[in-house]
């Protein structure tokens, strides 16, 4: 077992751009291999990196200043993880290694989204039916919060994500910078993943069915829990830290593993922020529950901490167990050990941001989220029980507020993101399993349950709990086009539990 907290935490250098063009910041991105210390006792280890880091460089962007990147491949042609070339986009036709990148949580035209069908392979060589352009823009007209991109290819995100393709992307604004929130280097990005590891150091990601049917090979499996927890690329970090308060941005950048994080002494996180930007005001949670793909961004005052070692803790529960604290129920360690540089005068304000409750709307969907066998036995997951090759059905038009009811009945939470727009979640209901499975009626079996205090502000990532319904809801816009949503698990995402969408005019 390797030593927690031996290697202190990394933080992503910030990228910048190349030049300006058209008077826009442009900058250049390369997916590159590359070998990588993951921890003090592991050999190097392959991965994928924007730029030949794990994760990639952070960006930094001024709301209403776009930008122009051009991601470019120049991965190898083999992928070195297993793929299941059954599954739909990954079949052997196809190149092995494609790659297309997604601002996630990004207001962002279509052409410039990261449809997965719009993959192209190294230097451009082939790319998918969907492929329009090599640059992409990202207008950034959305308010301060804490983005992230990451790969979107067709049938293996959940491979190219896990060998290391994601990365932070920041919003900042001038109501944001009015506040007075802890500033750098006080405020850090922490992207919380799981993985495991061959003895030689490499990513071990299985490649065997776990399920005694005959199964293609490799399989797609239906979920991965790695065995060690990293932040920003090392595994069980520790950091060292001023007895001040520091403002953490945190991502779930698992690919199925949930967290709930706290921290041992007791400390709570004040969280200011959600996924799409600053709460109304700033919410004290002792522990705080992050799904896959979903972000929090807290304040964590360390100032009565002086000399101490807290453990940032994950206790949430993962098939039926409570995570065993010396492995994945750690997720990091910081040490209240240096001096303090200069006195503290960053502050939380009582009121961070105002965010208007959305309540006309012109339609509504009910959606399930279900679960059949696929024709090898295994369990598949869907979207109101379609496939992605189904023809589109959900076309909202551009412009209207729509309430989406997830009804969820599998038997696992699934984090739901839709592409391009931001929602506020409205409530969550308990309905009949029985009378569902019985007569395929959804009927309420318990009242309207609000969201959580820190759930009450923009989000692009909604956990839908099993036997629930949730609803959310959006307006669509502020562009037309094609998009997707899916689960953010991302052994579900891949087989089959994404679909797209349209904006229509
Ligand atoms: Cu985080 Cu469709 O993405
Ligand atoms: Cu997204
Ligand atoms: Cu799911």
């Amino acid at each position: 077992m390797l030593k927690k907290f031996v290697d202190p935490l990394s933080i992503m250098e910030t990228i910048h751009p190349t030049c300006l063009m058209q008077h826009k910041p442009y900058y250049e991105v390369t997916m590159q291999e590359t070998f990588q210390k993951l921890h003090r006792d592991l050999p190097p280890t392959k991965v994928w990196g924007y730029n030949g880091q794990y994760p990639g460089p952070t960006f930094h962007v001024q709301r209403h200043q776009p930008v122009h990147v051009l991601w470019k491949n120049e991965l190898p042609r083999h992928h070195f993880l297993p793929i299941d070339t059954t599954v739909h986009g990954a079949e052997k036709s196809n190149p092995e290694v494609r790659t297309v990148v997604h601002l996630h949580g990004g207001v962002t035209p279509d052409t410039s989204d990261g449809y997965p069908e719009a993959w192209f392979t190294r230097d451009f060589e082939k790319a998918g039916p969907y492929f329009t352009n090599k640059m992409y823009t990202y207008p950034n007209h959305q308010p301060a919060t804490n983005l992230w991109y990451h790969d979107h290819a067709m049938g293996i995100t959940r491979l190219n994500i896990y060998a290391g393709l994601a990365g932070m992307y920041v919003v900042h604004d001038h109501e944001e910078a009015r506040l007075n929130l802890p500033s750098e280097p006080y405020d850090i990005p922490l992207i919380i993943q799981d993985r495991s590891f061959h003895e030689d150091g490499s990513l071990f990601y299985p490649s065997e069915p776990d399920q005694p049917v005959t199964v293609p090979h490799p399989p797609v499996v239906p979920e991965f829990f790695g065995d060690t927890i990293l932040v920003n690329g090392k595994v069980w970090p520790y950091f060292n830290v001023e007895p001040r308060r520091y403002r953490f941005r945190i991502l779930n950048g698992s690919n199925t593993r949930f967290y709930q994080l706290s921290l041992s002494n007791g400390t709570p996180f004040i969280q200011i922020g959600t996924d799409q930007g600053l709460l109304e005001t700033p919410i004290r949670v002792p522990s705080l529950v992050l799904a896959p793909a979903e972000r929090a961004d807290v304040i964590v005052d360390f100032s009565n901490c002086e000399g101490q070692s807290i453990v940032m803790r994950n206790a949430f529960i993962t098939q039926g167990e409570k995570p065993d604290p010396e492995t994945t129920g750690s997720v990091m360690q910081f040490r209240v050990s240096k001096p303090l540089t200069c006195p503290d005068t960053s502050s939380i304000p009582a009121h961070l941001s105002s965010v208007p409750k959305l309540t006309h709307y012109q339609r509504t969907r009910t959606l399930k989220l279900n679960m059949r066998k696929d024709s090898y036995g295994r369990d598949i997951h869907l979207l109101d029980d379609r496939l992605w090759s189904d023809p589109v059905t959900e076309t909202p038009k551009l412009g209207q507020t729509e309430i989406w009811n997830l009804v969820n009945v599998t038997e696992a939470t699934h984090p739901i993101h839709l592409h391009l727009v931001r929602f506020q979640i409205l409530d969550r209901q308990p309905f009949d399993r029985k009378r569902f499975e019985d007569h395929g009626e959804i009927v309420a079996a318990g009242p309207r349950v609000l969201p959580e205090l820190n759930e009450r502000g923009w989000k692009d990532t909604v956990r839908a709990r099993a036997g629930e319904v949730t609803r959310i809801i959006m307006p669509f816009g502020p562009y037309p086009g094609l998009y997707v949503w899916h689960c953010h698990i991302l052994e579900h995402e891949d087989y089959e539990m994404m679909r797209p969408y349209v904006v229509i005019r």
